[in-house]
């Protein structure tokens, strides 16, 4: 499964994701508390958002990254610590005793849920947790996928106690079974460069169209306000290689 051995590393590959921050972070404020993360990983966005005075519940399916969450819940400061809560659930299919005003999937997770049962049983869980006035909101990749399963290495950042971790991507797109197949690979150096170990992680993404999504929204009552193509709020264009819904229930 997804989000295992690479759990440790997840918190030192969060740069360049400012943008999407600031994006759910205004968002909750207009919205409004409290909110659900579905696929909450480690809480990069939750712990921000709890700074900003929201009350965030975070679901996640992987022990290893809910227990990252929770090691950092543990040393939070009291007032922040106090605003959030991290449940282990499956995004697919999940009953909390809790409305919520914003519900938001972030870094494209929706596309965890590769059938259209476990989509489905996702936006039903939303409809069921949703404030009649809040907003649900999340992010799908929609441009090309590598079909080769190259190896790709996307960057080295450095460990707090010396060394490094090169994270490097394979992915194989089947287009005819609507999945990409997605590798994850995490090379830890010594301060010499030499490679000590290795970690994989595995996954598999759905291939999707924003059409695709708005059929499904539209079919559990989701009336979508506003599609983005960037989280800067630029409108949504055909070339984009993004899409972000923004939808209320009906
Ligand atoms: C790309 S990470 C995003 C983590 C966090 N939301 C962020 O933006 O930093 C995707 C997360 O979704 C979780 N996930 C995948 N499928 C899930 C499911 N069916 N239910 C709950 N969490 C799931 C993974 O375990 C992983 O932690």
């Amino acid at each position: 499964m997804a989000y295992q051995a690479s759990a440790q590393f997840y918190d030192l590959f969060t740069l360049g994701k400012e943008e999407e921050q600031a994006f759910y972070q205004l968002l909750a404020q207009e919205v409004g508390s409290p909110a659900l993360e579905l696929g909450v990983g480690t809480g990069v966005f939750a712990f921000h958002l709890a700074e900003d005075g929201i009350t965030v519940v975070g679901l996640e399916k992987s022990r290893e990254m809910l227990q990252e969450a929770r090691k950092k819940l543990q040393k939070a400061p009291p007032e922040i610590a106090k605003r959030l809560l991290f449940i282990a659930g499956d995004m697919s299919d999940f009953s909390l005793d809790q409305q919520f005003r914003f519900i938001y999937v972030p870094s494209g997770s929706f596309q965890y849920l590769t059938t259209r049962k476990e989509q489905l049983g996702c936006l039903k869980s939303v409809k069921a947790h949703l404030h009649s006035e809040g907003s649900f909101v999340f992010d799908i990749w929609v441009g090309d996928s590598d079909p080769t399963g190259t190896w790709r290495r996307l960057e080295t950042v450095s460990l707090p106690k010396g060394g490094a971790v090169t994270r490097s991507i394979s992915t194989r797109a089947q287009e005819s079974k609507g999945i990409i197949d997605t590798v994850l690979r995490f090379d830890v150096h010594d301060k010499t460069g030499r490679i000590t170990d290795t970690f994989y992680d595995w996954s598999q993404l759905a291939i999707m169209t924003v059409e695709d999504v708005k059929f499904l929204l539209a079919e559990m009552q989701f009336q979508v306000e506003t599609i983005y193509s960037s989280f800067t709020r630029a409108p949504w264009t055909p070339e984009a290689e993004r899409a972000i819904f923004v939808s209320e229930p009906i």
